[in-house]
């Protein structure tokens, strides 16, 4: 009993000391469709109390939420502008968040990123209970996984990510509470995410985050990002990437490697901008307001374009080549 218990402690030790355990917190969406099958709404870059058509996108995404009988909503973050919430009392949560996505069809659980913009306010506000008490449908971490059925979706604060934050903040104040010291909070961000993408055994692994990593948008293309992240999302052949900050809806990808879908209309749009990129890449650029949904099922996965009047912009379809299937299907024939 003794000596069990020793094995046990030395086992636990072991484990802390060569770091295989993930601080990441993990939570389940339940699948309710009977063939398993998921959809999905996502925006970003939205809260303007109604303002620059938020109401009017909201109202778009309730009547294809309600066509698509969505399971859940992904926000990308920039939840609140200008600067984030001030408090768990600021008035902002109910002004861009309850009264706006009103439809019954988007009563529905609400997981969200941070942005920068969120960063310049009070970031323990939008984490807190608090407002989840308010409004059940909001659920907001820095960094978490999802599990939902066959698909894995992998919430990646990229805020800390970037250097002109740190370096020329432009006036700008950013509350990098329980972040600092900044390198050590990505080193451990970066290995938890690694080994809980190691560990999954999902048909689909999506990461979804705020900045983009591919993106002819006004912002460009977030370096550090490139630099630090994608290798890891490349290495556990991660199916898609999502993120919001370039105010425009924007598809880029190329057969056989990871899809880059940027969801950032939910507000204020129409910048006029866009940085070249390689027209064969470049699947839809537009840089309106509007927002995206994901259908998914064992077999692919189809995302649609939608701008303000609901009209289709772009779609795509990525299917699985999933190689359980193949041997499944051959052991038949
Ligand atoms: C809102 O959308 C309409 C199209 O429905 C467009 O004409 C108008 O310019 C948009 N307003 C803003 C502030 O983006
Ligand atoms: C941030 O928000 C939390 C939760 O509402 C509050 O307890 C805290 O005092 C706020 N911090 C500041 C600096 O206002």
């Amino acid at each position: 009993m003794k000596k069990f218990r020793v094995r046990l402690i030395f086992l636990i030790l072991c484990m802390f000391f060569n770091g295989s355990l993930s601080k990441l917190e993990r939570l389940e969406h339940p699948v309710t469709k009977s063939d398993g099958s998921l959809n999905i709404l996502v925006v970003g870059d939205w809260g303007r109390q109604g303002g620059f058509n938020q109401s009017l996108v909201a109202h778009q995404m309730g009547i294809v939420g309600k066509q698509l009988d969505i399971d859940f909503v992904i926000s990308v973050g920039d939840n609140f502008y200008d600067d984030g919430l001030k408090g768990d009392t600021d008035p902002a949560f109910e002004a861009s968040f309850s009264r706006i996505y009103t439809h019954p069809s988007l009563q529905k659980q609400w997981y969200s990123v941070l942005g920068n913009h969120d960063y310049r306010g009070n970031v323990s506000a939008q984490l807190s209970h608090a407002l989840t008490q308010k409004d059940w449908r909001w659920f907001c971490r820095r960094s978490f996984v999802l599990c939902s059925g066959m698909v894995e979706f992998f919430f990646v604060d990229t805020n800390p990510f970037v250097d002109e934050y740190f370096t020329d903040p432009e006036d700008h104040t950013y509350d990098w509470s329980n972040v600092l010291p900044r390198d050590k909070y990505i080193s451990s961000l970066l290995h938890d995410l690694d080994l809980e993408m190691k560990k999954s055994r999902a048909t689909w692994k999506f990461v979804v985050g705020h900045h983009g990593i591919k993106t002819a948008g006004q912002h460009g293309v977030t370096q550090e990002l490139v630099d630090q992240l994608l290798p890891i999302l490349e290495e556990n052949k991660v199916d898609l990437y999502i993120n919001g900050h370039d105010h425009c809806l924007q598809h880029i990808g190329s057969d056989g490697e990871i899809q880059f879908l940027t969801s950032g209309g939910g507000s204020k749009a129409w910048r006029g901008v866009i940085l070249p990129w390689d027209p064969k890449e470049l699947k839809l650029y537009y840089d309106g307001q509007g927002f995206m949904s994901l259908h998914i099922t064992h077999s692919q996965v189809k995302f649609i374009y939608y701008d303000i009047s609901g009209n289709v912009l772009h779609q795509s379809t990525l299917p699985k080549k999933s190689k359980t299937f193949g041997s499944i299907k051959r052991l038949f024939i």
